[in-house]
C-alpha cells in the first residue's frame, strides 16, 4: 500500500470540500543508523520513507485548473503499523504560501521533505515523542518551511477497537492508519536563496507563525552567518514577553553595521526579515534565522550570494601591424565575483561568415584578488598577421554568472598606411645621415 505514495508524483493534491490535501513523500530521519545493516560508526542518520499529508489547505477558488488532474489522498485500505504517515489536520496555525505547495508540479518542482523527532525546550527527552519537526523546501527557489508538529491525542482511542500502534514511534494511529498531528509553530522563508551585487542592499526573508497560546515565555530572534567553517552573530533581538508595554519593546543589537530588523513587524506580523546594506564579499554565506517562542525554537536558512559582473576592456582599440610578425593583445576582466569566469577569443575575417574560436597563442594570467574580495584576470593573445589578415575582427568574449549575456569587446587588425611608412623611411634616412655626418667630423677632429 505504501508503495503508492512513493512512486509517481512527489506532490499530489485534491479538492476536499473546504480545501485541498497535499501528499508529500518524505524521509523520517533519525540519529544513529545502528539498524542499517551494521554500517558502523556513530553520528550517522538513518532514513525511513514517510508520508506527510497536509489536509484541507485553503485553496484560492480562482486558481488554475492544474489542480483538477491530480489524484486524491486515499488512506491505506488496510492500516499498517509499519507505515509512517503524518497527517496534519487543518490547524490553527496558518501554513504560509500553502498554495505554492499545491502548485509545485510533480515534474518541474520537487519538494524536499524531511521529518524528525523534536524535543521542545524544557521537556523531558525520554518521554514518548509528542512533537515532530517537518522541513519542506520547494526546489527552484520556492518557499522553505520548518514546522513543528504536535501529536494530537487520539479521540478515536476510546472506540471499541484498540488503536494500531506505530511500530517505530510506538504511538497510537488513527482509524485510517495515520499519525494525527497539528502545526503549532512554523518558521519560513519565501526566498531561501538570493544574489546581490556588491554595494547593494538585501533583505533576507524570514517569518514565523505560531498558536496564540505559545507566546508565553517570550519571543527571541537571532541571525547568524556561517561561511567556510566559521560563524558569527549578525543580529540579535532580545526576548519580549507578551503584554509588555510598547515602550519597553524588544531591543535589536547588530553585530554588523547596516543590519536591521523591524521589531514592530516581528512582534505584530511574525516578520523577522533582516535588511543588510552596502553588501561586501564578506557578507556572502549561509544565514541562519533562529526564532524562539516559548517552548519552541526552530531555524530557517537563507543563502546570500554576491554576484558582481566583470568590467571588460581590451588593451588596444586597433591592432596596427608595421613590420613586426606578431603583436600582443590583452583582454582585462576586472573586479568580478565569484571567481569563475570564461574568456575566449574569436576572429572574423572578411572571408568567413561566422566567427571562429582562436586557440593558438591564447593564454590566461593567474587570478588576482583585490582587497574588496573581487577578482581580476587578463587574457592574452599573440596575433600573427599571417593568421589574421588586415580587416579581421578579433573579439574577446567573457562569460560570468553575474552577466545575463556574454560580453564582447572587439578590435580590428590593420596595416600601417603606406604614407606613414614613407615618412618613417625618410626620417630614418635623415637621422642616419645626420648621425653619420656628426660621427665623421668627430672622428676627423679626433685624428687631427
Ligand atoms: C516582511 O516584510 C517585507 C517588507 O514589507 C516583505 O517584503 C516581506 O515579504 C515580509 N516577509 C515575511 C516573511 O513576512
Ligand atoms: C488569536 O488571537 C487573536 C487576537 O489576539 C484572535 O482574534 C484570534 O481569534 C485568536 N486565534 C485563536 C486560534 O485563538
Amino acid at each position: 500500500m505504501f508503495i503508492i505514495f512513493m512512486i509517481g508524483c512527489l506532490v499530489s493534491s485534491t479538492y476536499a470540500l473546504d480545501g485541498a490535501d497535499v501528499v508529500l513523500s518524505c524521509s523520517f530521519v533519525e540519529e544513529g543508523g545502528g539498524m542499517m545493516g551494521g554500517m558502523g560508526g556513530g553520528g550517522l542518520f538513518s532514513r525511513t520513507p514517510a508520508t506527510l499529508v497536509l489536509r484541507d489547505l485553503p485553496v484560492d477558488p480562482d486558481s488554475d485548473s492544474a489542480l483538477d488532474s491530480v489524484t486524491p489522498f486515499d488512506p491505506p485500505e488496510k492500516p499498517s503499523a509499519d507505515d509512517l504517515i503524518f497527517e496534519v489536520k487543518g490547524s490553527s496555525v496558518e501554513i504560509p504560501d500553502a498554495d505554492t505547495l499545491l502548485h509545485a508540479d510533480c515534474n518541474e518542482q520537487e519538494v524536499n521533505c524531511e521529518i524528525s523527532h523534536y524535543i521542545p525546550r524544557g521537556s523531558d527527552p525520554d518521554a514518548p515523542p509528542s512533537h515532530f519537526i517537518g522541513s519542506l523546501q520547494v526546489e527552484g527557489g520556492g518557499i522553505s518551511l520548518t514546522m513543528v508538529l504536535q501529536v494530537l491525542t487520539n479521540e478515536e482511542a476510546a472506540s471499541e477497537t484498540l488503536p494500531l500502534i506505530q511500530s517505530k514511534l510506538e504511538l497510537p494511529l488513527s482509524q485510517s492508519g495515520t499519525l494525527l498531528t497539528e502545526v503549532v509553530f512554523v518558521v519560513f522563508s519565501r526566498s531561501p536563496s538570493l544574489s546581490t551585487p556588491l554595494g547593494g542592499d538585501a533583505q533576507l526573508d524570514c517569518g514565523f507563525r505560531q498558536r496564540n497560546s505559545s507566546h508565553v515565555g517570550g519571543l527571541g530572534l537571532e541571525w547568524r552567518l556561517q561561511h567556510r567553517g566559521s560563524g558569527r552573530k549578525v543580529l540579535e533581538m532580545t526576548k519580549v514577553e507578551e503584554g509588555e508595554e510598547a515602550g519597553a519593546g524588544p531591543t535589536v543589537s547588530a553585530g554588523r553595521d547596516g543590519a536591521s530588523v523591524d521589531p514592530a513587524l516581528a512582534v505584530e506580523e511574525g516578520n523577522v526579515s533582516m535588511s543588510l546594506t552596502k553588501l561586501k564579499v564578506v557578507d556572502e554565506g549561509t544565514y541562519i534565522c533562529t526564532v524562539t517562542s516559548g517552548m519552541f525554537q526552530t531555524q530557517q536558512i537563507v543563502q546570500l550570494h554576491i554576484d558582481q559582473p566583470p568590467i571588460v576592456s581590451l588593451s588596444e582599440e586597433m591592432v596596427v601591424f608595421q613590420d613586426e610578425p606578431a603583436q600582443r593583445l590583452s583582454c582585462h576582466c576586472k573586479s568580478y565575483y565569484p571567481l569563475d569566469v570564461q574568456v575566449e577569443w574569436l576572429s572574423l575575417s572578411s572571408s568567413e561568415a561566422e566567427p571562429i574560436e582562436i586557440s593558438d597563442g591564447a593564454s590566461l594570467s593567474s587570478h588576482r584578488q583585490h582587497s574588496d574580495g573581487t577578482y581580476s584576470v587578463t587574457a592574452q593573445l599573440t596575433l600573427r598577421l599571417s593568421a589574421h589578415p588586415p580587416g579581421t575582427t578579433v573579439t574577446c568574449r567573457v562569460a560570468h554568472q553575474a552577466l545575463s549575456a556574454e560580453v564582447d569587446v572587439s578590435t580590428t587588425v590593420r596595416l600601417a598606411p603606406e604614407t606613414d611608412d614613407n615618412l618613417y623611411a625618410i626620417i630614418v634616412s635623415l637621422l642616419v645621415v645626420i648621425v653619420g655626418t656628426v660621427f665623421f667630423y668627430q672622428v676627423m677632429g679626433g685624428t687631427n
